[in-house]
């Protein structure tokens, strides 16, 4: 039986999300800031991200995919969709779902470091440590998980509950 376990309301979302937005204005006061947000995982957090943040911002995204599926990260990443503004020179902030091995995203930083961004950081709803492969740093996290899969607020599982406003451990 498919179980769900609440982890995070959508009011616990708000105040976290609203709680790093205030972080990432204070300290990119005075710069022009990219979003990238990672496909498609990501769209529900940067919509309200931006909305939080207290500085402007141009918006973009990139889908990138681990061949195979279910609840790990195959390794083999591949760019679906790249970034269509021009970066170069600019500070670039990516924002993801969720790190769990660090693949996708070691991937997509060295990426936008060769389009020529100036600098870039990392804004993740969700660090999920336990099953860390690389040392990318993230620079802003909602909420620590030390394990678990995560559905709801744009996670999802074989493209089910991104829907849910809330955050639940699924347990098949
Ligand atoms: P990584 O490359 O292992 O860090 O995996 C990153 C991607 O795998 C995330 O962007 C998610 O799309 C997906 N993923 C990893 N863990 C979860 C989870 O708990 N729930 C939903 N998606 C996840
Ligand atoms: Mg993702």
């Amino acid at each position: 039986m498919t179980e769900f376990i609440p982890v995070l309301t959508e009011e616990e979302i708000e105040k976290l999300v609203a709680g790093v937005a205030r972080k990432i204005s204070d300290d990119c006061k005075g710069q022009d800031l990219i979003l990238i947000g990672v496909l498609k995982g990501a769209f529900i957090f940067l919509s309200d991200l931006c909305r939080h943040l207290k500085i402007p911002v141009n918006v973009d995204f990139v889908q990138a995919s681990s061949y195979g599926c279910g609840t790990s990260t195959s390794g083999n990443i591949k760019l679906n969709k790249g970034i269509d503004i021009d970066i170069r020179g600019r500070n670039v902030l990516i924002v993801e779902d969720i790190v769990d091995s660090g693949l996708t995203l070691s991937y997509l930083y060295e990426h936008i470091k060769n389009c020529g961004a100036k600098t870039v950081k990392i804004c993740t709803l969700i660090d999920k440590r336990e099953r860390r492969e690389t040392d990318i740093h993230v620079d802003y996290a909602c909420y620590v998980a030390d394990k678990g899969f995560l559905v709801g607020y744009g996670l999802d599982y074989a493209e089910n509950y991104r829907e849910l406003p809330g955050i639940f451990h699924l347990k098949l």
